[in-house]
């Protein structure tokens, strides 16, 4: 069953009806201001960092769902005499009010609304304009009757006190430092700008207001909620100015149209800073400055100038989306290479795994490891700001070598709420960073200073960092040669140090372990990986390459003590067992180094890497995807920590994790066989599912962390959708492994492993400022590839560098036998 469809002219998907089984959102903002929007016009809004300059607020786990967050509503002025008035959300939410008509169209940075009701129109664009700060909510209200219409309208908001943990916490301060001022139409929210914030928000309307409530009782009427506002129903607001207690921002304007009359009216939500010296106006007084925000008002209150911004919006996305495109025969490939996991992949750059409907935005910052794959399929489409990344992630790396696990965006210190110790993240940051030279071959970026600990006195050149990094699995290896997993690896929840039996303990920071005997063999084929990385990095310095020896002594350990017989074992718990073997009672066979070492090329050549992944095909595949282990752990067991902490079925107790899902697929073209890395491309593809849409629930045009593994009691449903590794992973897989179009330190290879049935497909890809027209024709069964560079062919499948000032390369790729 669908809720909608989507429309790839536009790049939209159509929300068809309002109940969607949750909220299906959208993201507004590229930079630095964002908002969370749901299909309902749910959600919230916040400057940088979703916890420390939150503007308003959220209850994720409030009912009914999803409620608060944009709030606008219709007044039916004509028709209240003697009744109760007509009043309704345009949105559907907060009212509720069944609506005659009604879709969403979530875009690329910006969503639609548009809805009707009793012939009353109400067209609704949200979107944050490139290089302000500021979220626009542009209502257009047209009279489809016959007799003229007499409408109030209203908006609201309500004000979050800036950090979202303690607005959510600390009552007895909160309920007394609110503050706002009313200037010309205009509410400021200043709470604690008295004091050492040089920071406010405010909300504007372009049209001449009727009234205002800036104290949220005052709006909504004692002990009601925002379906039904005292003052919408009345059809008038009282003025109130907040001291203290809840400040919102509700605004109320009224439209008088004549039959096919239509009104725009504009909603400015922003966020704006002063210097710090420079904060009240007049000088001394305790008044907001408003000079250098008043003209951004003022430009925006115009629709002109709205309309400029929003087609700004779309030709940034334009020119991002144009990257590299693609147009193979299935339908669900191009729309989701094309649009929707780009799409996606932007949107966990930019947040990592700070804020969504399941990501509160207060616990997890910029993750560490999470940062650095995000890169991985980001770095083609804004190198510039993947430099500014990896730099900002480097300089939180510890002198050790290791990395704090994530840093708040707003101040990019390192987070100490997770600690660190997690001994697979310094090694992500060499995937990154090889990934970033290989798009762009800015060699360069290896010499910047970068401090360790954000303290610029322990700075040293980055190419010092990423062999720390190395260094530090090197000084941590376990009785077996293994590396040593410290807090838990990329399995957050594999925590074989931590021995808790205390209730609500979180699992990640409490150690009762030395830590010196729980090994990671996915630790181990990642240092393999990312030694591959370092000698082709080395090579291109003229530097002796470090880390080949290295990797072939972990190989063997691999070999020796990580191979089961039939597949890679996961691990080694505290006390010197296997995890993830034959010998197991539960847990017997693991995704996660499936994947890793055969991406590393472990056992491609023997057999070996072939036998693992029949492994995982015949116990950990299932039509909704692969999951994590199996068997599922049925109870809780104190030596391994959160991971069987879970009901089976669940996140990391054998849910699909459509992170790991891609690993297999590229491990799949590593041994040749693109038939089953495309099929498991297909069934995780959020558009294919489109159709469950029932079973899955959450958003078709977005890839979830998790779909409920086979023990689950609802297996198939998806959880934690947008902000996930998946986006990036699937996208890497897809378009370097499976459609095969890869950079490497050379230039640019070619080497797809697609499915038997395709006869071939176009790809349009920029690489180092160079347009490539690339066209994969199918000869014949089998992956064998020949390369023609603008009519001449070339020896392998590397395409090198053009000569400078070539703008333009046509590559004509034969797969099959020659
Ligand atoms: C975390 C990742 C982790 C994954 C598996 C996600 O929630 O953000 O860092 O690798 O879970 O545990």
């Amino acid at each position: 069953m669908r809720y909608g469809h989507f429309d790839d002219e536009q790049r939209e998907y159509v929300i068809e009806r309002p109940d969607t089984p949750l909220p299906w959102i959208n993201y507004l903002g590229c930079e630095d201001h964002f908002g969370i929007i749901s299909n309902t016009g749910g959600g919230y809004s916040f400057y940088r960092d979703a916890r420390l300059r939150r503007l308003t607020r959220y209850r994720y786990n409030s009912t009914p769902l999803d409620t608060g967050g944009r709030c606008l509503y219709l007044r039916d002025d004509a028709a209240e005499v003697g009744a109760t008035p007509l009043v309704w959300s345009p949105s559907w939410q907060p009212v509720r009010r069944e609506l005659d008509q009604y879709e969403c169209r979530h875009g690329m940075g910006y969503t639609l609304i548009r809805s009707r009701l009793q012939g009353i129109e109400a067209d609704i664009r949200y979107f944050v304009p490139l290089g302000d700060s500021l979220e626009i909510w542009e209502v257009t209200i047209a009279n489809r009757r016959s007799r003229p219409a007499n409408l109030s309208l209203f908006a609201a908001v309500e004000f979050c006190l800036w950090d979202a943990l303690d607005d959510a916490s600390n009552f007895q301060r909160n309920l007394s430092v609110g503050e706002v001022e009313v200037v010309e139409g205009v509410i400021y929210h200043k709470s604690e700008y008295r004091e050492r914030r040089n920071h406010f928000a405010f909300f504007a309307c372009s049209a001449e207001v009727a009234g205002f409530d800036t104290q949220r009782e005052a709006f909504l009427g004692p002990y009601r909620g925002w379906e039904s506002p005292s003052g919408v129903q009345a059809g008038l607001l009282s003025n109130s100015i907040a001291h203290g207690w809840q400040p919102i921002g509700a605004q109320h304007t009224r439209l008088q149209l004549k039959p096919d009359e239509a009104k725009t009216v504009v909603f400015l939500l922003g966020y704006h800073e002063n210097p710090p010296d420079d904060k009240f106006d007049p000088a001394g007084s305790q008044v907001l400055s408003k000079r250098s925000l008043t003209p951004i008002i003022a430009r925006y209150r115009q629709p002109q100038e709205v309309e400029a911004a929003f087609l700004a919006l779309r030709h940034y996305w334009d020119e991002l989306l144009g990257k590299l495109s693609v147009t193979t025969p299935d339908p669900h490939t191009n729309r989701m290479v094309n649009i929707w996991n780009v799409y996606q992949v932007m949107t966990t750059f930019n947040l990592s795994r700070s804020a969504s409907y399941f990501e509160s935005g207060v616990g997890r910052g910029m993750g560490f490891r999470d940062s650095n794959q995000d890169l991985l399929g980001f770095v083609h489409l804004a190198p510039e700001r993947a430099r500014q990344r990896i730099l900002d992630l480097a300089a939180t790396q510890l002198p050790s070598g290791g990395a704090y696990h994530q840093y708040q965006p707003l101040t990019k210190l390192g987070n100490n709420d997770i600690g660190s110790g997690f001994n697979d993240d310094p090694l992500w940051l060499v995937l990154s960073l090889a990934a970033y030279i290989k798009e762009t071959a800015d060699w360069d970026i290896l010499d910047e200073p970068v401090p360790y600990d954000s303290n610029p006195e322990l700075a040293e050149p980055l190419y010092g960092h990423l062999q720390r990094s190395m260094q530090y699995t090197l000084d941590r290896l376990g009785p077996h040669g293994l590396p040593l997993i410290g807090r838990a690896d990329w399995n957050d929840c594999l925590n074989l140090n931590s021995f808790s039996d205390t209730p609500g303990e979180s699992f990640q920071t409490t150690t009762n372990k030395d830590g010196k005997v729980a090994e990671s063999v996915f630790i181990a084929g990642l240092f393999v990986l990312a030694a591959q990385e370092m000698v082709g990095i080395a090579r291109h310095r003229g530097e002796a390459d470090a880390f080949s020896d290295a990797a072939s002594k972990i190989e063997d350990a691999i070999w020796a003590a990580g191979w089961d017989g039939a597949w890679f074992r996961r691990a080694y718990d505290d006390s010197g067992n296997p995890i993830g073997s034959k010998e197991c009672e539960e847990g017997q066979i693991f995704i996660e180094p499936q994947g890793v070492c055969v991406m590393a090329g472990l056992g491609v050549e023997d057999g070996r890497a072939q036998r693992a992944l029949d492994a995982v095909a015949d116990r950990l595949a299932t039509v909704h995807g692969i999951v994590l282990h199996q068997p599922a752990y049925s109870r809780y067991y104190l030596h391994l920590g959160e991971i069987s902490s879970y009901p089976p079925g669940y996140k990391e107790n054998a849910g699909i994790f459509c992170h790991t899902n891609p690993w297999i697929m590229i491990a799949e073209t590593r041994i040749g066989r693109g038939d089953r890395a495309y099929d498991y491309y297909l069934r995780i593809n959020p558009s294919t599912r489109e159709d469950l849409s029932d079973v899955h629930r959450c958003e078709p045009y977005v890839y979830a962390q998790m779909i409920a593994g086979r023990d689950a009691p609802a297996h198939g449903e998806a959880k934690n959708s947008w902000l996930t590794g998946s986006a990036a992973w699937n996208y890497v897989a897809i378009t370097q492994w499976i459609l095969g179009i890869r950079p490497t330190f050379e230039g640019l290879e070619v080497a797809p492993v697609m499915p038997s049935t395709w006869d071939g497909f176009k790809a349009e890809r920029y690489f180092r400022g160079v347009r490539y027209l690339i066209q994969v024709e199918r000869t014949g069964p089998g992956n064998e590839i020949r390369l023609e560079v603008d009519g001449h062919p070339i020896e392998g499948t590397v395409v090198t560098l053009p000569p400078v000032g070539t703008q333009e390369v046509r590559v004509i790729a034969k797969v099959g036998p020659g």
